[in-house]
């Protein structure tokens, strides 16, 4: 049998996570979109761009084969790749993102967050649609192996009764003079944890969607305010479905009143205590999800992967305790990246949906963005 055409493929920002990431040592590799690419062999790298000659020197010295340009409308006008990854900095999402869609590959790769805010946010996935260009997202846990494992092991920890999903940091959670950068762990990292979350909350990989909410403006009386409200539309914003309206606690700013840690408290159908913390106070880093269901309990985070069962107690006569149960075979290596590319590539051919898309990255950043209003009134 002739062996598969292969895909091109060309990466827009080689900077970490396009590049420099997959020549970690200490992490699991491939850790970039580069080392990914590479990786498959259904993927040829035709071409890359960066703005910083730097890195576009660097990353060319390691791929020689490949076309590189510092600006990546130079890039659309030479080569058609099927797939387009966009690696570079939140601050630059919608424009590269949109002007990949507009040269209308087979697919985007968009690196997480889909952008600095909903508005902009809103408008790839708009012109996506109107493109006819399919956007994968890459909020990683959702090709992870430990975090599919984990996702199965619900059914068998009884119906869920809480979880807590906690990130720590030394970086500020939130500050409003970063809006343009998107230089805060709130939307940085923050993205991550709250996808996590609505990955184990969906049904059976069913991603979830939005509602639209009006603002509730307080009345107030006069002449004036009246005639506002009836020749004014009410703006109105985005919601997730399964993660909306919580009530924050453990709200802490720092000497210049931004955010530095808080806790947000959800209920649902699904789960009746849920709680999202963020701290940037703390001096390590970690990422953890908790689910504590009435039989067992699960426990994921960065590095690790602990399952819990009921068992008769060896601590306490008639009395049931939890127990790692060893049943269940662990994955070695969470193969997150190279995952990923394989659901790209299985997308391509026709033979899977897209596990993690445009409208899981605009559902996560609803939630942050509700998050952020809050802290404004608090
Ligand atoms: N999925 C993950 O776990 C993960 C991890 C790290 C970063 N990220 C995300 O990836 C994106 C990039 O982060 P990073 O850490 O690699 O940043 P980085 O600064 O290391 O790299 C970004 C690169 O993009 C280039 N760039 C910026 N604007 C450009 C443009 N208009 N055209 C071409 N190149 C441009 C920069 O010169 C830089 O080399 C961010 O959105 C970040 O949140 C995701």
């Amino acid at each position: 049998m002739a062996a598969e055409k292969p895909y091109t493929a060309a990466i827009v920002g080689l900077g970490r996570i396009g590049y420099s990431l997959g020549l970690d040592k200490k992490r699991e590799q491939p850790a970039s979109h580069t080392s990914a690419l590479n990786d498959n062999p259904r993927i040829k790298i035709i071409a890359g761009c960066d703005t910083d000659e730097c890195a576009l020197k660097a990353w060319h010295e390691a791929n020689r084969k490949a076309a590189v340009y510092t600006d990546s409308a130079n890039l659309y006008a030479r080569h058609r790749p099927d797939i387009i990854v966009i690696a570079v900095n939140e601050n630059a999402h919608q424009k590269e993102a949109v002007e990949a869609i507009k040269s209308k590959p087979k697919l985007v790769i968009l690196e997480k967050p889909v952008a600095l805010n909903m508005d902009e946010a809103k408008y790839i996935q708009a012109v996506a649609e109107s493109f006819g260009v399919p956007v994968l997202v890459n909020h990683e846990r959702r090709f992870a192996e430990d975090f599919k494992t984990a996702k199965k092991y619900l059914s068998s920890i009884g119906p869920v009764q809480s979880i807590n999903a906690c990130l720590c940091s030394s970086l500020c959670v939130y500050n409003p003079a970063e809006e343009n950068s998107g230089a805060y762990s709130l939307l940085h990292d923050g993205t991550h944890l709250v996808d996590a979350v609505l990955y184990f909350l969906e049904k059976d990989s069913q991603i979830s969607g939005t509602i639209q909410k009006a603002y509730h403006e307080e009345k107030k009386g006069g002449l004036l305010s009246m005639a506002k409200s009836i020749t004014e539309q009410k703006p109105s914003f985005t919601l997730s479905q399964l993660l909306n309206e919580p009530v924050l606690t453990g709200i802490f700013r720092d000497e210049k009143q931004n955010i530095r840690q808080f806790s947000a408290h959800y209920s649902n159908g699904l789960c009746p205590d849920i709680t999202i913390s963020m701290s940037g106070r703390s001096r390590f880093f970690s990422f953890e999800v908790t689910i504590t269901g009435t039989q067992g309990r699960i426990c994921i985070g960065n590095g690790y992967l602990k399952l819990y069962r009921r068992e008769n107690s060896t601590l306490y006569s008639g009395f049931y305790s939890l127990a790692a149960d060893k049943s269940v075979k662990l994955p070695k290596k969470t193969l997150f990246f190279a995952n990923m590319i394989k659901n790209a590539v299985d997308f391509l051919d026709n033979r899977a949906p897209l596990l993690s898309t445009i409208q899981s990255g605009i559902n996560a950043l609803a939630v942050l963005e509700e998050i952020k209003r809050l802290f404004q009134k608090q």
